[in-house]
């Protein structure tokens, strides 16, 4: 939990005013695994670990950010738009920024002060949050208000255009729209969605304490596959393609190509299920196809890894749990469990002894809530 009061005082004494904060959730993703930038669909929720950003006006046009996470000022000159592109944690700051202002809201310079407790590179989507928690602040100090949709576009082009990962709209969107308690059932393609109530499940998160460099890289060679697995089908992309179709043309392709489209057409079909099984309370079902996703992510989308096969072998041995898979990117980072709320203690403690046990690795257990989207936090002194 991050200290407000603490973030606030901090502020006051390096800025000598009080800030506005502003606040957005990382996530979970219940079931849809590299589907969004297939045009398909998915069930993420927006958890209660999320990034702070104290903030106030500039007279001038540059906004000037300091992290408790991170060491260093990052200062963007809104007026400089050939600066160099940053490297290092500012890369998100300067995306946000000039892909506001690129979209048409003029910004005034900010004096912006951040905190965290999403873990980095665990797939809890902590970039999302930074890029989602900078833009709604930039732009409500200024006075400006940014449809929903819009704000998710805008994250997503910064991760596009800055970041280096041609990611979905995922993780952005759920940051924006996250609600207390439901998942968010969305339609990448037409972009329309629902918030489905959850049942009463716990979810716990498992963070294997590793990633794999190549995760951004391949990220972006896994979406290069399924673009041209598409276009090999004729189609505009996997979302058009259905498990009967993949059977019948399967023959053109080769065999890496069908792998990767098999694991979207499946998974596509997957998270409809999910849907299904939630609102018909078959939570048993919830949790096969959760299983299921993991062994279609591990060996038609190869974007598992060892750490998180043996996460998820040990979660399933365990009382109460109904579905374990890996979760987001891949190549490292968390699992997704799903567990009746009364083993979630015991998995915690069973789980982290045995991951250690065969690993080596102390690994780091959450067990989050279902939290709200973008929102200004305000602190009632
Ligand atoms: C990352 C991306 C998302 C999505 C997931 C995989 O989290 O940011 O857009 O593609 O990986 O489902």
């Amino acid at each position: 939990m991050i200290d407000l009061e603490l973030l606030k005082a901090r502020f006051i004494d390096k800025h000598g005013l009080a800030p506005r904060i502003f606040r957005a959730p990382g996530r979970v993703n219940l079931i849809g695994e590299h589907t969004d930038y297939n045009d398909g669909f998915v069930l993420p929720a927006a958890i209660d670990m999320a990034t702070y950003v104290a903030a106030s006006p500039r007279e001038d046009r540059i906004v000037a950010a300091a992290s408790v996470n991170f060491e260093g000022i990052v200062s963007v000159d809104l007026d400089d738009r050939d600066a160099l592109p940053r490297t290092d944690w500012g890369k998100y700051i300067q995306g946000v920024a000039f892909v506001l202002e690129t979209r048409g809201n003029r910004l005034l310079g900010a004096d912006l002060l951040i905190a965290s407790d999403i873990p980095f590179g665990a797939g809890l989507s902590s970039s999302a949050a930074l890029e989602i928690s900078v833009g709604f602040a930039l732009a409500s100090i200024c006075g400006n208000t940014i449809d929903g949709m819009e704000l998710a576009k805008i994250g997503q082009a910064a991760e596009h255009e800055y970041g280096g990962v041609m990611s979905g709209i995922m993780d952005q969107f759920v940051s924006v729209h996250g609600q207390e308690g439901r998942a968010l059932f969305l339609d990448c393609r037409s972009l329309d969605w629902s918030a489905i109530p959850l049942p009463d499940i716990a979810f716990v998160v498992c963070h294997t304490k590793t990633r794999h460099n190549l995760a951004d890289g391949e990220y972006n060679k896994r979406r290069t596959e399924c673009e041209n697995a598409a276009a090999m089908l004729g189609k505009t992309s996997l979302r058009d393609v259905s498990v009967d179709d993949l059977e019948k043309m399967e023959s053109q392709m080769s065999e890496l190509l069908k792998k990767r489209a098999r694991h979207v057409v499946t998974e596509n079909a997957r998270v409809l299920s999910a849907v299904a099984s939630i609102n018909s309370g078959d939570l048993r079902r919830l949790g096969e196809l959760i299983n299921a996703s993991h062994e279609s992510l591990r060996y038609d989308f190869e974007v598992s890894c060892p750490e998180l096969d043996t996460m998820v072998e040990i979660a399933r041995r365990q009382p109460g749990v109904l579905g374990a898979r890996m979760m987001g990117g891949g190549f490292g980072g968390c699992t997704i469990n799903l567990m009746l709320p009364n083993t979630r203690g015991e998995f915690m403690s069973k789980v982290s002894r045995a991951y250690r046990a065969e690993t080596s690795i102390e690994p780091e257990l959450y067990d989050v809530r279902i939290a709200a989207g973008v929102e200004e936090v305000f602190i009632n002194k």
